[in-house]
């Protein structure tokens, strides 16, 4: 019998992306946050990795358009003893110590992701205070990016043990 991994991720949305499907479509596109949170359960329920690895995956989905709050959730998610992050901290990427600094005292494997290719984009959006936190980044994919960030997550545990 093949054995099953438990895990647990932490899916952290920042502000204004609850406003998915009515903000700016030409960089967020219209599928709607809830729409979101279906498609990462989809894609992480009955996982299997690329090293053909089974896990059954709880996904805690969170969002807040307060600053403090995410603070919060990042720090339940150590207490909580989650397995990895997966963070789009939104506007405060670019301006948010608190984040950075929560992200770095769990010490848990988190990846950043961005719906739109920030890089491509104001002169404000490149910059990211979480970012020397994160084992990875991923930008421009849309929704798909999630995915890819679950992945990446996933590649880096394994990695690990
Ligand atoms: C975003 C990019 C940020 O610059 C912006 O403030 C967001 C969303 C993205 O997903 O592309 O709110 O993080």
């Amino acid at each position: 019998m093949n054995s099953c991994k438990n895990l647990k991720i932490y899916v952290i949305n920042g502000p204004n992306l609850n406003m998915l499907g009515i903000r700016e479509p030409e960089h967020y596109g219209s599928g709607t946050y809830s729409s979101l949170c279906q498609l990462i359960q989809k894609h992480t329920e009955n996982y299997v990795s690329e090293n053909n690895n089974k896990y059954n995956v709880e996904t805690v989905f969170y969002q807040s358009n307060h600053e403090g709050d995410l603070v919060d959730k990042i720090q339940e998610a150590y207490f909580q003893n989650a397995d990895g992050i997966i963070i789009n901290p939104g506007a405060y990427t670019h301006t948010s110590v608190a984040i950075l600094d929560a992200v770095k005292s769990t010490k848990l494997p988190t990846v950043e992701v961005h719906i739109s290719k920030v890089e491509e984009r104001e002169s404000f959006r490149q910059i990211s205070f979480i970012r020397e936190a994160c084992i990875y980044t991923i930008t421009g994919e849309g929704f798909n990016g999630y995915l890819s960030a679950f992945d990446k997550l996933i590649e880096y545990l394994e990695e690990k043990k």
